[in-house]
């Protein structure tokens, strides 16, 4: 049932995104090792996968056996050679910081058989300067996935001049077997989601501050009129102003476009506190959040 290659998995780091990959990976059917630094995230994060499996089950989206078989695949381990040793697709999802990712990228390196895949789940760092650190490039690729994984159905991967097709087909395969839908990207800045997204953002911004229509126009012009899920602005409330100031100054840096150059009242508004839902107040107000 499970990838061609694949049946063992392993996930590094049991924040927001590793545990949802390797819930959705135990669920697919892979046996999967779950590795974090810190003991009692791994606890909170198994804790979180349960409770989020047995909510699926009263609501009569996850049958009893599924979550039953994800939780008894399931397992956690503290160091990440030894979650790594056996599996044949290993996915680092720790911090997004280059030194890190490529310290623990070389530690799993020295644990696996040469056929692994390695893979980052990085938003935003480039890819193939993590590869250039590996002994065998050509094994490692970007597998990009969204926020809340379980719900989210597109994976980006990210190709570097040196992944080997064998590689490619192996992640292609396994994006498959999770149920979701995997689109193949150049290692570039902003992959091709950030990219489109922080420009339609940065644009509706300069709308608010050019007064050309209220924030709840503007969104609504996008979902009525484009049939998009979520205006732009209100979007951007629920990410955080401040995560997509960081990204559009990355991106206008790497790129040189000045669609990306982050937008005054996006600046004043970071430097004000006012970052969205998190802090009660972004675009719109968030009462409860505050
Ligand atoms: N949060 C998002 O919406 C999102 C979306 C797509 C991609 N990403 C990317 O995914 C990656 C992880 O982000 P996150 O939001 O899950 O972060 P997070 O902070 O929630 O989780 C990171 C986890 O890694 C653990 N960790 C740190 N050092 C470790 C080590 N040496 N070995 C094992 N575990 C270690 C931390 O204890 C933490 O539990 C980042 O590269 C981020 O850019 C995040």
């Amino acid at each position: 049932m499970v990838s061609p290659g694949v049946s063992r998995v392993a996930v590094i780091g049991a924040g927001t995104m590793g545990h949802g990959i390797a819930q959705v990976a135990a669920m697919a059917g892979y046996e999967t090792v779950l590795c974090d630094v810190d003991a009692a995230r791994l606890d909170r994060a198994i804790a979180r996968i349960e409770a989020t499996l047995d909510k699926g089950v009263r609501l009569g989206k996850v049958a009893e056996t599924t979550r039953d078989g994800a939780l008894a695949r399931l397992k956690p381990v503290t160091g990440a050679a030894e979650a790594s040793r056996g599996a044949h697709l290993v996915i680092e999802a720790v911090p997004e910081v280059m030194e890190l990712k490529m310290r623990i990228l070389s530690e799993v390196e020295a644990s696996v058989e040469d056929g692994t895949v390695l893979a980052t789940n990085t938003s935003s760092l480039p890819v193939s300067q993590m590869a250039a650190a590996l002994r065998l490039p050509g094994r490692f690729l970007g597998l990009h996935f969204f926020n809340p994984v379980h719900i989210m159905e597109l994976v980006e991967v990210v190709e570097v001049d040196q992944t080997h097709l064998r590689a490619l087909n192996r992640a292609m395969w396994f994006v498959k077997k999770l149920g979701k839908e995997a689109i193949r990207v150049a290692d570039s800045p902003g992959f091709a989601s950030s990219r489109l997204g922080i420009v339609l953002g940065l644009e509706a911004i300069r709308m608010v501050e050019s007064d050309v229509a209220s924030p709840e126009d503007i969104d609504k012009a996008m979902v009525l009129g484009y049939r998009h899920p979520m205006g732009p602005l209100r979007l951007t409330d629920l990410v955080g102003l401040d995560v997509r100031l960081d990204i559009a100054r990355y991106l206008h840096e790497s790129l040189g476009s000045e669609a990306f150059r982050p937008p005054r009242l996006l600046e004043r508004m970071v430097a004000d506190g006012r970052l969205g839902k998190k802090t009660g107040r972004g675009f719109y107000d968030w009462p409860d959040e505050s």
